[in-house]
């Protein structure tokens, strides 16, 4: 079972699109995997069709916290048309935590004890993926100490660029301070098109972080915002034409055989 956190401080990058492509693409390749909404805005949950849920992470957080026991299997919903588990959000359990998360003991380890306190329940995922809230809070810490990787969505343009770096040291805070073996599986340039910012951008990642940077390149395509209307993936669209379809098929891979490397 591995820990996969999709974030960046930057909001509307695409980490949520690519929460869901990835996790669609490793479950068509056979993969079982569960996706954690750890956002309190409830995108990911929505995009399943799953609004305010009573069974939500924070929910499981508090349980941590409090150390009561729940029944996880409750708490994980299956979609069907996707084929991967959703743990779902909720706005104000996790705005509540979010506050009062500042006052636990060792506050950046709840999700981590989550993950070990209900470990068989997690160990039966191949992969879990965790999108993550647009923010360095103390949120972040918890999905970083509690993941073996960070996959880092960065939008084709000058500001999310600039922003990689605070991300990047926060990072590398945390694999000192709280989770030694996190590492940065890679970055993805999402929403790249042929303007010249699109291409700057693109060159400036690549010169950058040339050896975390994956070869795909998620291009802006109306399908992928389409396909929140449909509840469904795009990478379970078989229209050829759709271009961001086939890259997260082939992030998908590249994935894989970083994990597996
Ligand atoms: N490649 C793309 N081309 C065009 N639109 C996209 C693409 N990827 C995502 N979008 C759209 O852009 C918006 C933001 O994407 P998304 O929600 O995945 O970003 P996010 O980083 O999770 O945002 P937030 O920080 O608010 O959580 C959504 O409406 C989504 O459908
Ligand atoms: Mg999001």
């Amino acid at each position: 079972m591995k820990i996969i956190a999709v974030a960046n401080q930057k909001g509307g990058v695409g980490k949520t699109t690519t929460v869901i492509n990835l996790g669609a693409a490793l479950a068509l390749k056979g993969s079982k995997v569960l996706l954690v909404d750890f956002d309190p805005q409830e995108s990911l949950s929505n995009f399943f069709g799953i609004y305010g849920a009573d069974n939500n992470i924070g929910t499981v957080l508090y349980s941590t916290i409090n150390k009561q026991e729940i029944n996880m299997s409750e708490f994980v919903v299956h979609n069907e048309l996707n084929n991967v588990d959703i743990l779902p959000s909720e706005l104000n359990t996790m705005n509540r935590l979010e506050k009062e998360i500042i006052g636990v003991r060792s506050k950046e380890t709840v999700l981590k004890r989550m993950f070990n306190r209900y470990a068989d329940f997690f160990n039966e995922y191949d992969y879990i993926i965790v999108d993550c809230l647009a923010s360095l809070n103390t949120m972040l810490d918890n999905a970083l100490t509690a993941s073996d990787y960070v996959l880092i969505p960065c939008q084709c343009a000058p500001l999310s660029f600039a922003a990689v770096p605070n991300l990047i040291l926060q990072i590398d805070e945390v694999k000192e301070e709280l989770n030694p073996s996190l590492s940065v599986l890679g970055i993805v340039t999402t929403f790249y098109d042929r303007s010249k910012n699109g291409n700057m951008t693109k060159e400036m990642l690549f010169d950058n972080y040339s050896d975390l940077m994956f070869r795909t390149i998620i291009t802006r395509s109306a399908a992928a915002s389409d396909s929140a209307l449909k509840e469904k993936a795009c990478v379970l669209s078989n229209a050829k034409d759709n271009k961001v379809s086939a890259a997260y098929k082939q992030l998908a891979d590249e994935v894989i055989s970083r994990v597996n490397g």
